[in-house]
């Protein structure tokens, strides 16, 4: 009994790193979240139903657009857009870009 008792604890003691591993989100999504929160993207975009509607939701934005298209977006010279009113993210580090396209086109 004592044995079996044993066993179980070791079964549960060596899962539990597993488990909350899976239940802990990547750092790269992390990041992504805190980026697009920290530059205020859902004063205007909404994103699973949180944010303004001045344009539109980035929710679905990876069924049409590959995770290429969504980076060269947040470059792109604001006077050579159709609504010229979305802020040009070119000061960002490209890993910060990357982030951030990477989780929208996941989002899907
Ligand atoms: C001031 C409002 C505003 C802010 C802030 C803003 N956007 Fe935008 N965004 C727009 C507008 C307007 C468009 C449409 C531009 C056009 O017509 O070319 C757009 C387009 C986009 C698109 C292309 C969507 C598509 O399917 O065509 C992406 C991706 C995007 N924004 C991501 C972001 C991210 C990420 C942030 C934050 C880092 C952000 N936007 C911040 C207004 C904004």
């Amino acid at each position: 009994m004592k044995t079996l008792l044993l066993l179980f604890q070791l079964i549960i003691f060596c899962s539990a790193p597993a488990l909350a591993g899976a239940a802990k989100k990547a750092p790269a999504e992390e990041n992504a979240q805190k980026l697009i929160e920290v530059l205020g993207c859902m004063g205007c975009h909404k994103i699973k139903g949180v944010g303004g509607s001045l344009a539109i939701d980035l929710t679905l934005v990876g069924n049409g657009k590959s995770e290429e298209q969504i980076r060269a977006q947040l470059t792109i010279d604001p006077a050579s857009r159709k609504k010229g009113f979305m802020p040009n993210y070119q000061s960002l580090p490209e890993k910060d870009l990357r982030q951030i396209s990477t989780y929208l086109y996941n989002l899907k």
